[in-house]
């Protein structure tokens, strides 16, 4: 099945509808190039062809976790995956910082449902 359609959201959401119009797994290949936790914030530069304006920027995105709540999906991967819940309440219970359990959970919950909508025999990149 060729999909031909691009989505436009949080991928949480729309793996979550995906997963509900196809229970079975699907899809053939996954490819992410997610956050990857690096503590910097990513600007769009914008530049005029004659570079007039090159200095202009405005954020593109923010991977930076110490301020995000992760208690919300830690509780939906209690109720999906007892064993991966126990990994990370274990995680936040032994001291590494908040911020990496935020990010870990957050990535957590979302590959999670990348692995129900991918085929037994689908790759993951
Ligand atoms: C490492 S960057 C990838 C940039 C991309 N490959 C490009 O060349 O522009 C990670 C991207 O994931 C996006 N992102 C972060 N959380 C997301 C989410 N929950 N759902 C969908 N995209 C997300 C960010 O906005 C950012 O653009």
């Amino acid at each position: 099945m060729i999909m031909k359609k691009l989505y436009f959201g949080d991928c949480l959401d729309i793996l979550k509808d995906l997963h509900k119009e196809h229970p079975q797994g699907f899809i053939d290949l996954i490819y992410i190039d997610p956050p990857f936790n690096s503590k910097r914030d990513y600007n769009i530069l914008f530049e005029s062809l004659d570079f007039a304006d090159a200095t202009a920027q405005k954020q593109a995105f923010a991977d930076t976790w110490s301020n995000v709540s992760y208690l919300d999906a830690l509780n939906e991967i209690k109720d999906v995956d007892l064993d991966l819940w126990n990994f990370l309440h274990t995680l936040d219970t032994v001291g590494i910082s908040k911020s990496a359990v935020a990010y870990l959970t957050t990535m957590a919950i979302r590959l999670h449902y990348m692995h129900k909508v991918l085929k037994e025999t689908g790759s993951f990149y």
